[in-house]
């Protein structure tokens, strides 16, 4: 369990996640030591990118930066590229791993796989080193069940290495969270669904996930159903409840997922609605439930250079898009019961979020390969 006097590694802080974690693990009351593993990329220190970091949050890092020791190193390598001294250092003293660093794309041509399942192998040999096994929390992804549709899908339906995957990515995380669960340490598994940058002022975190609002500029109908229903959160939901999970003496189980669920889920078609009111737009984006999607309808709506490249890429996202799935919370509803965090409505950051997206820089993300 996670209490004020745990000594905390966690990795993954100049993401999005991982960085809302460590600011609201920082920010309560604690004695215990925190180090958040940063890469040294082009030259910058892993200080230096932790403020970088924490100001795209709109936080000046000052108060972070006092009660963390910021650690270079990388999740592939062995002692996940820790220097001896460091290393050590964790080895005797860690209590708590919070692992967040992954390889999240979704394009064909990354190697997913490297990052994802490798980073873990890593987190296996260093935790099995340390003088008391520290608790793992790993985050997952409520994805991981592969090709499913249609459902509300329970935690233990989830996590198939095995099923057919939309791509890499989505099967590099269930490879990963199975090693992990078979490794015997003690483990948290935290599966999130979509999440969205809510109430954080860059740009470039909105459009992690909502490159694809702007679309309706460049065709005029594409083949993802309005019906179908998506689960999406706030970050502020997902770092939250990842840090509750892991204080409670009441949890009873192994796996969670941070999701909406049945309640909180929205269709494509509101969705699509509110992006359209937000732009303004009289006649928005067609969307056309992908069995009425026909060779004349693709040929129509799929003319020009700039829609063939957004469309290839598109791919990728299309039947992902399409899944209609929601991930059940009974799970967390009942462990956590009052203490549960509330999941923000879309309604209420999506415009803000819409109005942080230059329409070019995310359509240029989206012809992207
Ligand atoms: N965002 C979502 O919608 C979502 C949904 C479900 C699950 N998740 C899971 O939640 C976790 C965090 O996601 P996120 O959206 O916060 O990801 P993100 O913004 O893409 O951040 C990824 C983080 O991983 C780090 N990283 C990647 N490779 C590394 C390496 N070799 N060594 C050290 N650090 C490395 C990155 O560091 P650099 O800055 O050095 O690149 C960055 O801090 C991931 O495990 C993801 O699978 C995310």
């Amino acid at each position: 369990m996670l209490t004020g006097d745990s000594n905390v590694l966690i990795t993954g802080v100049t993401g999005l996640i991982g960085g809302e974690i460590l600011r609201r693990l920082t920010g309560r009351p604690r004695n215990g030591r925190v180090w958040a593993l940063v890469r040294p990329l082009e030259g910058r220190a892993p200080a230096d990118r932790l403020r970088d970091r924490l100001a795209r949050s709109g936080d000046d890092g000052s108060s972070v930066c006092e009660s963390v020791a910021p650690v270079a190193g990388d999740v592939l390598d062995a002692d996940w590229g820790l220097s001896t001294p460091v290393r050590d250092e964790i080895v005797a003293d860690v209590d708590v791993i919070i692992h967040n660093a992954a390889d999240t794309s979704f394009a064909a041509r990354r190697d997913t796989t490297r990052t994802n399942v490798g980073s873990v192998r890593r987190l296996i040999e260093f935790a099995r080193a340390c003088r008391r096994p520290p608790l793992i929390a790993y985050m997952s992804t409520a994805s991981n069940a592969g090709r499913v549709s249609g459902l509300c899908l329970a935690e233990d339906d989830g996590c198939r290495p095995e099923n057919d995957h939309f791509n890499e990515y989505t099967q590099s995380k269930a490879v990963a969270e199975q090693i992990l669960r078979e490794s015997g340490l003690p483990v948290l598994v935290l599966r999130p669904t979509i999440v969205l940058s809510a109430g954080l002022p860059d740009p470039a975190f909105a459009r992690q996930i909502l490159w694809c609002a702007p679309l309706g500029r460049v065709f005029r109908a594409l083949p993802i159903d309005p019906a179908g229903w998506v689960d999406v959160v706030d970050v502020a939901f997902v770092a939250e409840t990842a840090l509750r999970l892991l204080e409670t003496s009441a949890r009873r189980h192994a796996c969670y997922h941070l999701s909406a669920g049945t309640v909180g889920g929205v269709t494509i078609g509101e969705l699509a609605a509110l992006v359209d009111q937000v732009y303004g737009r009289k006649s928005g984006l067609r969307l056309v439930p992908p069995a009425e999607w026909s060779r004349a309808e693709h040929r129509e709506h799929v003319r020009t250079p700039l829609q063939r490249r957004v469309f290839r890429s598109l791919r990728h996202y299309l039947p992902f898009l399409n899944m209609d799935v929601v991930y059940d919370n009974a799970r967390l509803r009942a462990d956590l019961g009052a203490a549960a965090p509330a999941v923000a409505t879309i309604e209420s950051y999506l415009p803000d979020l819409l109005r942080l997206i230059r329409p070019k820089a995310a359509l240029k993300e989206a012809a992207l390969p």
